[in-house]
């Protein structure tokens, strides 16, 4: 039998659902499908594969940086299909298009694209008191990946894929937040910055199990310590019991900037949300 791979990235599930959704839409059309998570160590070899599927959500309008990562380990693809799919709880400014570029310039040829909302766990916005895109990917919305699966298989035999035209770019202001947070920002700068606060934290491993790079050990204390491979998923913090992590993502500079995407965000209809509340590393809906 035929065999895809679609190996993605979820930190929170949702990426998950809609990649077991899309294999459930490419077995009916008698392909095997092997689902490959990008934080379950060594991924298996690209060329037992017919066909190749990448799925990631958006972190900060671009792909994180580990999917970037897991792309150049790939060999040329020498005309090989892929798909690629991601989630997005509000804006997802050119994410596909970075995906679709890399795998177009390793070789692939691309016979589907497409892209879905997934609940935000952002710490930023569920600190500021939003959870957007609350309950999805829906029913619909899964069924619709289900879907996508049986078509990938159509668009790589029998049919013609239309490709559809890349994503705008976001505005000047998603540009400016999508440069801040560039990855030699991001790793040689913001991630020397992290604070534990030595009176509360108990040395759990809380954070440590969260990171989806293992980028955080302990120092000699037993308290965690950040090394360069930060994605700026922020989930360290925001799964902290104790509250005693604070990122740089709560700098006093980018306050401005997350005002702005609160406020876009939350007057924009086509966006769902609700009132949440962080504390304690759970979220509770208002
Ligand atoms: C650190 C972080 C950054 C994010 N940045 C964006 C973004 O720029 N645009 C957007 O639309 N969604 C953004 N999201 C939302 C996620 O892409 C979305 O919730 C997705 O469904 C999460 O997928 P997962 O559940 O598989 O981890 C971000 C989420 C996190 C945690």
């Amino acid at each position: 039998m035929k065999k895809v791979i679609i190996a993605y990235f979820s930190q929170g599930g949702t990426t998950a659902k809609v990649a077991e959704q899309i294999a459930q839409g490419i077995k009916e059309k008698n392909y095997d499908v092997d689902l490959f998570n990008m934080q379950d160590g060594k991924p298996p070899d690209i060329n037992q594969y017919e066909i190749l599927g990448i799925g990631f959500p958006v972190y900060a309008f671009r792909p994180p940086f580990n999917v970037m990562d897991y792309i150049k380990t790939l060999p040329n693809l020498n005309g090989m299909p892929f798909f690629l799919f991601y989630l997005y709880g509000s804006y997802p400014g050119t994410a596909g298009n970075v995906v679709r570029r890399a795998l177009s310039k390793k070789g692939g040829k691309e016979v589907g694209y497409t892209r879905c909302r997934g609940e935000d766990y952002a710490m930023i916005y569920l600190k500021r008191g939003y959870l957007f895109s609350p309950g999805h990917p829906t029913e619909e919305e899964l069924s619709n990946a289900y879907a996508f699966g049986g078509n990938v298989i159509l668009n790589a035999t029998v049919k013609t894929y239309a490709k559809p035209q890349y994503d705008p770019q976001p505005g000047l202001i998603y540009n400016i937040e999508r440069f801040v947070l560039l990855r030699p920002f991001v790793n040689q700068l913001y991630s020397r910055f992290y604070i534990v606060e030595k009176e509360k934290c108990n040395s759990c491993g809380i954070c440590i199990k969260k990171c989806p790079t293992g980028n955080i050990t302990t120092n000699e204390k037993g308290f965690p310590k950040w090394g360069r491979n930060c994605i700026s998923c922020w989930y360290c913090e925001m799964s902290c019991p104790l509250e005693a992590i604070t990122c740089p993502a709560d700098w006093f500079i980018m306050e401005p900037f997350l005002k702005y995407n609160i406020k876009h965000a939350v007057s924009d209809l086509s966006i769902d949300k609700v009132k949440v509340t962080l504390s304690k590393g759970k979220v509770k809906r208002i």
